[in-house]
């Protein structure tokens, strides 16, 4: 399998970024790991928003802060996948949204890039203290449950979540 690494956003991303967001977006799939990036109407919005929620002091009410990073492909530098890592969990995270959200775009797929997304950012949330990931998928993802099994998560339990009308599985990822 080639490897990934894992880097923060910042400007010089624009491009390799909004690309990601065409194909994904595309492809017609629900937007995972990439904060506001679908509805956001440029790239500068998308960053600055990111920026915003990466710090304590600028988070705003109701989130808690979270690093948003690109995975990219060692060998060519690819941007292959996106993932969002909330370093705290509140109420609803805590219930159905966990502390990782991950996608791989869809030309990529097929290569369990996000299982070792989900290794690479064992490290930084273990680098916060954190001793366990939340990492929750709907019921019926089987990639995303297959994907968080292999990175060692354990299933809790499925909470049912009405706003969204449907079932979570939520599973924990000892650091
Ligand atoms: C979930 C997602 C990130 C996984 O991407 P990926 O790393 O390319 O995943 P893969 O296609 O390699 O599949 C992962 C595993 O699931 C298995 N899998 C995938 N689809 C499957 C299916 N329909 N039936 C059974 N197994 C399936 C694969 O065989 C693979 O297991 P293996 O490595 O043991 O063979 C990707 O599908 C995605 O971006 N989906 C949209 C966003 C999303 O759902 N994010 C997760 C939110 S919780």
């Amino acid at each position: 399998m080639e490897e990934l690494y894992l880097k923060e956003i910042d400007e010089g991303d624009e491009t390799a970024v909004m690309d990601y967001r065409a194909e994904y977006l595309a492809a017609g799939d629900e937007p995972n790991g990439m904060g506001n990036l679908a509805e956001a109407g440029s790239y500068a919005e998308f960053l600055a928003a990111q920026r915003r929620l990466a710090r304590a002091e600028t988070c705003p009410p109701g989130y808690v802060p979270a690093t948003q990073y690109l995975a990219c492909r060692r060998t060519d530098g690819r941007l292959v996948g996106m993932l969002n890592f909330r370093h705290a969990l509140n109420d609803h995270l805590l219930q159905t949204g966990g502390h990782v959200g991950y996608s791989v775009r869809p030309s990529e797929r097929g290569r369990a890039y996000a299982a070792q997304m989900v290794e690479l950012v064992k490290e930084p949330a273990r680098a916060l203290g954190l001793d366990q990931l939340l990492i929750t998928c709907n019921r019926g993802n089987i990639a995303s449950a297959r994907t968080i099994e292999k990175a060692g998560g354990v299933l809790e339990d499925e909470r049912r979540d009405e706003a969204e009308h449907r079932w979570t599985r939520r599973y924990w990822v000892a650091l």
